[in-house]
């Protein structure tokens, strides 16, 4: 393990208030004595909430605990006053010097208010995961968008980040596709847009099996081939899969989103009898009508019981099924035998799935199963479904295209480009094309992006290209905006970088210590939304700090500061708020202009 670095202040203070911590606590672990940005800054900078809970456990007063603490702690070197609030909060308040020290490191490249985990974990990502044979579409966005962001962010911090794009690439679907290609397969259309081909011949035959039995009959015919290893619907099989991956790639090249591997279901086909067995064998699935499920074992109170539904006021079996009454195997038999192979093959500490909420049941299930099968590994992986909700249309309703078809998503990026060129063009008529398009692209890229990242994941939103287009408000444009602002303050100033590093730091008006001090949480906002798995926390933080800068540039002029010193300060602060506002919008996945 690297040895930790405590560069940052607030870690100082952190290291020295755990030691206190421990002084009068000895048998306490105090890792969970951690400073978080005061909510209200008025009464501090950094605050510690995690005595209180310290002091309940052992039955004492968290107020004394906390004059205890507090007694046996100097954090001169970095506060100018340590204050107890409330039930037993404490309060810090940094030393301007302090924050102007730290400024000054960041000036010369030591950090940028971040630093790496000293406890690196090797964590698998699980996110995108679009289905062959089908667009993929706006409801694939919050995968794609969530789970880049997410894996930005883990890696910026020094974790080892796998990425696996688990496409569905295996399933019932196949029997229907490869009587569709086999009988109305419309060559042209294939070669100008493989997946609508595709969708098309899976439309046509899926009607024409629900009207006659024999279709169904035939598709499942073709089905039972594929899954036998017949090589004609192999070869169909893995044509459909290839056309469909160049243009899931061509969306991803759009995005910048890439994947370390991409392991469809497919992958894990031969696989599955052994999982089954297995499960049989240790007594944890049996059969049930003909399938085979893993059911209750009565361990847990039926609240709990994630293999239990309440119907009307009664518990009944609600089993995650592994094998179908045709020997057919379930999505879930392919996530565990995924579990299986992921830790064998990286041994992560943890694996997070990036999926729509709807799922959720699903991956309880898939947990608790896991943990019944394998229990000492469950034991050395933490297992995490990162849900979140719908994107809707105006109407309140999921959304969808005017004449009420699910939005595809290359079309909507293309729509997104359009928008943000008239935008662009409107307010910069004197660019020439080729510049307007470029800054449309990130424009409205990022536009599409933020809107889906910035809100809680967890809550529905609405899709509103209004209101992720404007150039105020917490949007991608506005902070692109900031962020070319600034730089077009450097090129007015027309200074080399080696001019400003040289300078001192001076933090004097009001805004210049603000801006200062949430310069300093960078790290911190990154660490929630790690922990969390919430980029909206970094988004809040972007927001807040394009906010400080604004007031500071509208109250402290910079190229027309009184003098030479205090001009080249306040371009560190500048520039300091630039690069923040850079990597914060690249961990988002989310690029930035020099110029708008
Ligand atoms: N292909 C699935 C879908 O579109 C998502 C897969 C998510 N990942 C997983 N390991 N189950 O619904």
């Amino acid at each position: 393990m690297k040895p930790e670095i405590f560069v940052l202040p607030h870690q100082q203070i952190e290291k020295h208030l755990q030691a206190a911590v421990r002084r009068v606590l000895p048998e306490a672990d105090p890792t969970h004595v951690l400073l978080r940005p005061c909510p209200d800054v008025r009464f501090g900078d950094y605050q510690c909430s995690a005595l209180m809970a310290l002091a309940k456990a052992r039955r004492i007063n968290p107020r004394q605990l906390a004059a205890g603490v507090m007694a046996g702690l100097d954090v001169r070197a970095w506060c100018e006053s340590v204050t107890i609030a409330g039930a037993g909060f404490l309060n810090f308040r940094l030393k301007t010097s302090t924050l102007a020290e730290t400024l000054q490191a960041a000036a010369r490249g030591e950090h940028l208010f971040f630093t790496k985990t000293a406890a690196a974990r090797c964590i698998v990502v699980d996110f995108s995961s679009p289905n062959v044979a089908k667009p993929m579409h706006v409801g694939h966005i919050r995968s794609t968008d969530i789970g880049d962001a997410l894996q930005r962010i883990l890696r910026l911090l020094g974790h080892r980040v796998i990425t696996d794009n688990h496409i569905g690439d295996w399933g019932t679907q196949f029997g229907k596709l490869l009587l569709g290609w086999k009988e109305i397969l419309d060559r042209a259309a294939l070669e100008r847009d493989a997946i609508t081909e595709l969708e098309r011949l899976y439309k046509v035959v899926n009607a024409a099996c629900d009207a006659d039995p024999q279709r169904l009959e035939a598709a499942k015919h073709e089905l039972v081939k594929l899954q036998a290893g017949d090589a004609e619907n192999l070869a169909i099989w893995k044509e459909m899969t290839r056309l469909s991956q160049v243009q899931f790639d061509a969306i991803y090249n759009r995005l910048g989103v890439k994947f370390d591997v991409t392991l469809g279901e497919s992958f894990y086909n031969a696989q599955l009898p052994d999982v089954v067995r297995d499960l049989v064998a240790r007594g944890i699935a049996r059969e049930s009508e003909g399938a085979m499920g893993v059911f209750s074992d009565g361990s847990v109170p039926p609240k709990e019981d994630v293999f239990l539904v309440n119907r009307d006021g009664e518990w009944v079996a609600d089993p995650a099924l592994v094998q179908k009454s045709d020997g057919g195997f379930n999505y879930t038999t392919t996530d565990l035998a995924t579990i299986d192979y992921r830790l064998k093959t990286w041994s992560p500490q943890e694996i997070i799935y990036v999926v729509d909420d709807r799922q959720s049941g699903h991956f309880k299930k898939l947990f608790a199963t896991f943990a019944r099968w394998q229990p000492e590994a469950a034991r050395r992986v933490r297992l995490v479904h990162v849900g979140f909700g719908k994107i809707l249309g105006d109407d309140g309703k999921p959304f969808k295209t005017r004449s009420g078809e699910t939005v595809k998503l290359g079309e909507l990026m293309d729509e997104a480009q359009e928008r943000a060129f008239r935008v662009v063009s409107e307010k910069n008529a004197g660019l020439d094309e080729a510049q307007r398009r470029t800054i449309a692209r990130v424009v409205g890229l990022g536009a599409i992006k933020y809107a889906d990242l910035s809100p809680n994941r967890q809550s529905d939103y609405v899709f509103s290209w209004d209101k992720m287009l404007a150039l105020s408000g917490n949007t991608a444009p506005y902070l692109q905006y900031a962020y070319a602002r600034i730089q077009s303050i450097f090129r007015k100033a027309a200074l080399s970088h080696e001019d400003r590093v040289v300078a001192a730091i001076t933090l004097e008006q009001p805004a210049e210590v603000a801006l200062a001090k949430h310069l300093l949480n960078f790290g911190l906002a990154l660490e929630t939304a790690a922990s969390e798995y919430r980029p909206n926390f970094i988004c809040t933080y972007l927001y807040e700090l394009a906010g400080c800068f604004t007031s500071f540039y509208e109250t402290c002029p910079v190229l027309k500061a009184e003098s030479a010193a205090r001009q080249a300060s306040r371009l560190h602060l500048c520039d300091l708020t630039a690069r923040v506002l850079k990597l914060g919008l690249e961990v988002l996945g989310i690029d930035v202009l020099e110029q708008m």
